[in-house]
Parts: C-alpha cells; sequence; structure tokens
C-alpha cells in the first residue's frame, strides 16, 4: 500500500478491552505495511481478548499494559513513551475508555499515556449499538471532539452481539486510511463538492430494469477523498452497497432522472462537480404496470427515450461549478474522451477502459486525465489512492481557475 504519509511515523496503538480487539492485530500489520513504526499499549481488559504476545509478535516491540511493570519502565518508561509517540490512535476504543478520557482520569497506563503526549490522539469507537446511542456516550464524544480528539467511526451494521446498528469498529484498511488522512494537506478546506456516483436503474416493469455494472467505488472513494482533503462533500448514489464515508452527505437514488433532479438541487452551489455516475443513457418509454409476460412469437421489443445529460445541463448552469467527467470506453480511450470533454463543455475527463475486468466493480483503475492544456496518466492503483491524485489535481485547478479570474476582474 503505498501510503507515504505514515512512512516512519510514531503511532501509539492503545487497545482496550472489547471483543473487537482482536482486529487490532490486523491493524499492526497494516500500519507496519503503510511504512508506520508502531508501538502498542493496551488496556489490563483489552489483554483478557487478545493477549499481549499476539501484539509483540506483529509490532517487534514489547507490549506495555501497566503503569507499574518495572522491567517495562526501565526500558521505556511511559513519559518516554508518551514523548515517543507522533500520533496516538486508539483502536477499539470502548465506551469505558471514552468516559474515562473525556474526564481527563489517568487511572491506568493508557489514559496516562493520552494525557502525558503532545502528540494528536484519535479514537476508533467499538461497542454495542445501544452503548454507542446511550447520551453519556454521545455527550462523552461531543467533549472529546471539542477538544481537538479526532473520530474515526464507528461503523454500522450487525454486531458481535447479535444486535444491529452503529458501533462497529472500522476495518483496518479504513483506520489506516483515516489516520493517514489526518496528514495530508486540507487543500479543499471551505470547497462544496458535489460527486456522483454508481449506476442507475431504469425500470422496465416492476420485477426488471436496465441497469449496469458500475458498483459506485471510483465515486464513493472521490467522496471520501474530497471530504479528507477538508470539503463539504454531498454524494449522488445510484443504487449500490457501500458505506458512506465518514463526513459525507449521502443522497440515494435510482433512475438517471431522480440522479438529474438530486444533481440539480444541489450543483448551484457547488464549487465542484465530479461526475463519476455510469448514468443510463435511455430509459424504457413506459414502465408497465405488471411483470411482462412471455410472448408465444419468443420476441419482445423495449422502446426507450433517451435520459437528461446531467453532465450537460450542470455546464450550462450560469455559475458552473468546475466540472469533472468520467469517459467509460472499451477502445479508443483518448479520441472518445477528448470528444466527450469538449461536447460537455468539461473542464476536466478522466477517461478509463472498462469492459474484461477493467473499471467496472473492480478495487484497482488507471485513469488518463485530459483537458484543454495536457494530459496526465495516472498508472494502476487503488481507487482511493487514485482519488486522492485526482483530488490533489482539482484543488490545484480550482486555485489556478479563481486566480486566473481574477486577474480578469481586476
Ligand atoms: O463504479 P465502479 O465500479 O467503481 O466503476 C467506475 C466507473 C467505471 C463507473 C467510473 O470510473 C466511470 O467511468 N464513470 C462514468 C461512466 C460513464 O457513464 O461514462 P460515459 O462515458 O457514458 O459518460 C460520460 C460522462 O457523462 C460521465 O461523467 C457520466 O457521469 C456523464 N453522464 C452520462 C450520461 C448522462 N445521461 N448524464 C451524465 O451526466
Amino acid at each position: 500500500m503505498a501510503l507515504t504519509e505514515l512512512a516512519g511515523r510514531r503511532v501509539l496503538l492503545g487497545v482496550t478491552g472489547g471483543i473487537a480487539a482482536y482486529k487490532a492485530a490486523e491493524l499492526v500489520r497494516r500500519l507496519a505495511e503503510a511504512g508506520a513504526q508502531v508501538r502498542v499499549a493496551m488496556t489490563e481488559n483489552a489483554a483478557r481478548f487478545v493477549t499481549p504476545l499476539t501484539f509483540q509478535a506483529l509490532s517487534g516491540h514489547p507490549v506495555r499494559l501497566s503503569l507499574w511493570d518495572e522491567s517495562a519502565e526501565a526500558a521505556m518508561g511511559h513519559i518516554e513513551l508518551a514523548r515517543w509517540a507522533e500520533d496516538i490512535l486508539i483502536a477499539p476504543a470502548s465506551a469505558d475508555f471514552l468516559a474515562r478520557l473525556a474526564h481527563g482520569l489517568a487511572d491506568d497506563l493508557l489514559t496516562t499515556l493520552c494525557l502525558a503526549s503532545a502528540a494528536p490522539v484519535y479514537v476508533a469507537p467499538a461497542m454495542n449499538q445501544q452503548m454507542w446511542a446511550n447520551a453519556a456516550t454521545q455527550a462523552n464524544l461531543a467533549l472529546l471532539r471539542s477538544r481537538g480528539i479526532g473520530v474515526f467511526g464507528p461503523a454500522a451494521g450487525s454486531q458481535a452481539c447479535g444486535e444491529v446498528g452503529a458501533g462497529r469498529l472500522l476495518e483496518a484498511d479504513e483506520l489506516v486510511q483515516a489516520l493517514a488522512s489526518t496528514r495530508r494537506p486540507r487543500s479543499l478546506s471551505g470547497r462544496q463538492v458535489l460527486v456522483s456516483a454508481g449506476p442507475t436503474y431504469e425500470d422496465i416493469d416492476p420485477v426488471r430494469f436496465l441497469g449496469n455494472r458500475s458498483s459506485g467505488r471510483m465515486g464513493f472513494a472521490i467522496a471520501a477523498a474530497a471530504a479528507e482533503a477538508g470539503a463539504a462533500v454531498t454524494l449522488v448514489a445510484g443504487p449500490v452497497h457501500l458505506a458512506t464515508p465518514a463526513g459525507v452527505h449521502r443522497i440515494d437514488v435510482r433512475s438517471a432522472r431522480q440522479m438529474h433532479a438530486a444533481v440539480m438541487a444541489a450543483a448551484a452551489v457547488a464549487d465542484v462537480f465530479v461526475a463519476a455516475a455510469a448514468v443510463g443513457d435511455f430509459r424504457p418509454q413506459e414502465v408497465a404496470r405488471h411483470k411482462i409476460k412471455k410472448r408465444d412469437d419468443g420476441g419482445m421489443t423495449l422502446e426507450l427515450t433517451q435520459n437528461p445529460d446531467i453532465l450537460a445541463e450542470v455546464a450550462a448552469l450560469p455559475r458552473r461549478p468546475l466540472l469533472v467527467g468520467f469517459a467509460a470506453e472499451t477502445e479508443h480511450l483518448e479520441t472518445h474522451a477528448r470528444a466527450k470533454l469538449e461536447r460537455k463543455r468539461l473542464d476536466l475527463i478522466a477517461a478509463n477502459l472498462v469492459g474484461g475486468g477493467l473499471g467496472f466493480e473492480v478495487d484497482d483503475n488507471s485513469l488518463t486525465l485530459i483537458a484543454a492544456d495536457g494530459t496526465i496518466h495516472l498508472p494502476t492503483a487503488p481507487k482511493r489512492e487514485l482519488a486522492h491524485q485526482l483530488v490533489d489535481i482539482i484543488a490545484q485547478r480550482l486555485e489556478r481557475r479563481e486566480a486566473t479570474a481574477g486577474v480578469a476582474s481586476a
């Protein structure tokens, strides 16, 4: 994983007591892969779920458990460890730990380290959904946030206790991304970014639709990267099975016309519109009220009508945002993409080859960014890496556009 932001970074991982503690083992591995130096401190309760030896083997360093461990203190005292850390990440952070941290307690090693360190502290809560929803937990979180403590997650879904709701620890990968993002410049701070993602479904009858293979991954990665860069992000999502990226306002739609309405409602205030959705160009002229039955002659003709071109309509707004389109092509990538750039009057188009295992539904992609002033190739990488590169380029273009507008109006 090419996460240069964490290369050489000294990360103190705090593990507290909860069933999600086992996921912290994978987190140590992922942090190390991203180049971080990792030391682990556990609460006594965390050691009931996973043994310190597991973390010692994965981090390559002894694990700290107690303030009163004489040999550990002789090797690296807790104050030294607090000074050593450049980031403190508590994952999982239990409700009890959050309460103790919020109230400034220092009755064990981990809370003491948090109080004694000048490093930024991030917590990744994990608990039963009722505990998460409890007013006491939320008040503690609000207090911690107000003091600048970063909160990663939690995710929602089925829980180890059998309940369903918010309170799941983010996956190791997501936590590494979240920590890396704190190191990135907030190049879109104060900007409004609108992103469309996923497919559209055009109903034929109550059980059938016309759709496409878009999974939404590319668009969701762009929304996440823009939010991490400080933008206020609205994500208009077609029917996909993806979690909403942290801090992103999501609007779910199904058809191209619904996507059109949602995008047009948000576009007037957007500084940037990234159209990563694979919008159906056509829809059935009529949607049958009942399931269409097989005919004896074996054939069937479907009358189609054209959907609105969302990008082209946003381009025609009097105050148009910076427009970034996508071109999904199976051949002549640059030629077709350049034609779309010009026809839709875009500032930038991200062209990708699709089909045969490329572009759609997969985690990796490669993009060719084409603008009137040049072309940049972004080689194959995970979509979220490409999304960060694209967001950097968008931020530079926004600044350049405003500088040019400023010169023109002066
Ligand atoms: O979702 P994933 O599985 O991660 O896959 C990512 C992707 C391949 C879908 C994505 O990278 C991509 O290429 N998205 C655009 C797909 C597409 O519809 O391309 P197009 O060449 O048909 O459309 C050109 C542009 O016009 C696109 O920005 C599209 O959003 C926009 N459009 C198209 C039709 C329409 N009616 N309105 C539009 O705004």
